[in-house]
């Protein structure tokens, strides 16, 4: 995913940056588990207790603009935009302070962590916009949406709570369905479309960046529902295929877009494919 990453300025500094802007960051985010909305929710004028009506996540937040987006919208709800990328958190917390709003926070943390973060129940909403795709099936458990994530997921979730995912890659759109449903979520909407269908939604990044250059965006909303048949040691089978390469369309030629984290890849077989007799599956 670096192509699309900015250079970084030549005075930056990244300690510096984290430093300043520690006002927006939280390092320790276990010491909130279970009072997030009260903990970051500020005083009243009168001095009693306040809290937020909801805390949700942008798992993977990258340089914020979304989570902050987000916040700005809803200011009865706690954002909290986690990335395990400093930089992103260094360029996110920046945009919350500038934006002098008090219901988000950035945390320099990884998806595996989430259930020390986070109390059961906690959080009604993760969105994953634009995750890293990690095409490779050696890779495959760094997706945002690999099945044992999808499990973390749901024990922070409360009741009713969702997980909103968006895309340019039809391969991880088309793979992370198999997960939602290994990991027993139900799919409330979907979407081939998303900025046509829900055009007035915050937009990240990512999602400008790519739609820019051609994408359209790929969304599912998902809800825990039924638990997920396990073995009898308690884990979840992994069923689906792993490499995204088995998401891609048959005829290669057919694709006008080529999602991102995927150009190399899409090169490389449609020039196999020209030499003939290949069997990308092999
Ligand atoms: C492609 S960027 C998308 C950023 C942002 N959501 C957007 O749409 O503009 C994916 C981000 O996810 C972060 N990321 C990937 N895997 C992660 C993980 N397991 N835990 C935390 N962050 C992760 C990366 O550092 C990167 O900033």
């Amino acid at each position: 995913m670096h192509a699309l990453h900015a250079r970084l300025p030549k005075n930056f500094v990244l300690e510096e940056r984290l430093e300043r802007y520690a006002d927006a960051i939280e390092p320790s985010p276990a010491r909130y588990a279970g009072r997030w909305a009260e903990a970051c929710h500020p005083l009243s004028p009168e001095g009693g207790l306040s809290r937020f009506d909801e805390v949700r996540l942008d798992m993977g937040c990258g340089k914020g603009a979304f989570t902050v987006e987000a916040a700005n919208r809803e200011k009865n709800v706690l954002f909290v935009g986690i990335d395990f990328e400093p930089i992103c958190i260094a360029y996110a917390a920046q945009k919350a302070v500038e934006s002098k709003l008090d219901n988000v926070v950035f945390v320099p943390g990884v998806a595996d962590k989430l259930c020390s973060y986070f109390d059961a129940g906690e959080v009604s909403r993760i969105y994953l916009n634009f995750p890293t795709p990690f095409p490779r099936k050696k890779d495959a458990r760094g997706r945002l949406t690999h099945l044992d994530n999808l499990l973390r997921y749901r024990d922070v979730l409360a009741d009713g709570g969702s997980v909103l995912l968006k895309t340019d890659s039809y391969p991880l759109w088309s793979f992370s369905k198999t997960q939602f449903e290994l990991a027993g979520y139900r799919v409330d909407w979907e979407s081939t479309d998303a900025r046509r269908d829900r055009p007035r939604d915050p937009i990240s990044w990512y999602e400008e960046r790519l739609s820019a250059q051609g994408a359209t965006v790929f969304a599912t909303l998902a809800t825990p529902a039924q638990e997920p048949v396990r073995e009898i040691d308690g884990t979840v089978a992994q069923t689906a295929s792993l490499s995204l390469v088995d998401y891609l369309p048959e005829d290669l030629s057919t694709m006008e877009y080529v999602p991102h984290g995927m150009q190399g890849t899409v090169t490389n077989l449609r020039n196999l494919e020209k030499k003939g007799n290949f069997n990308r599956h092999l």
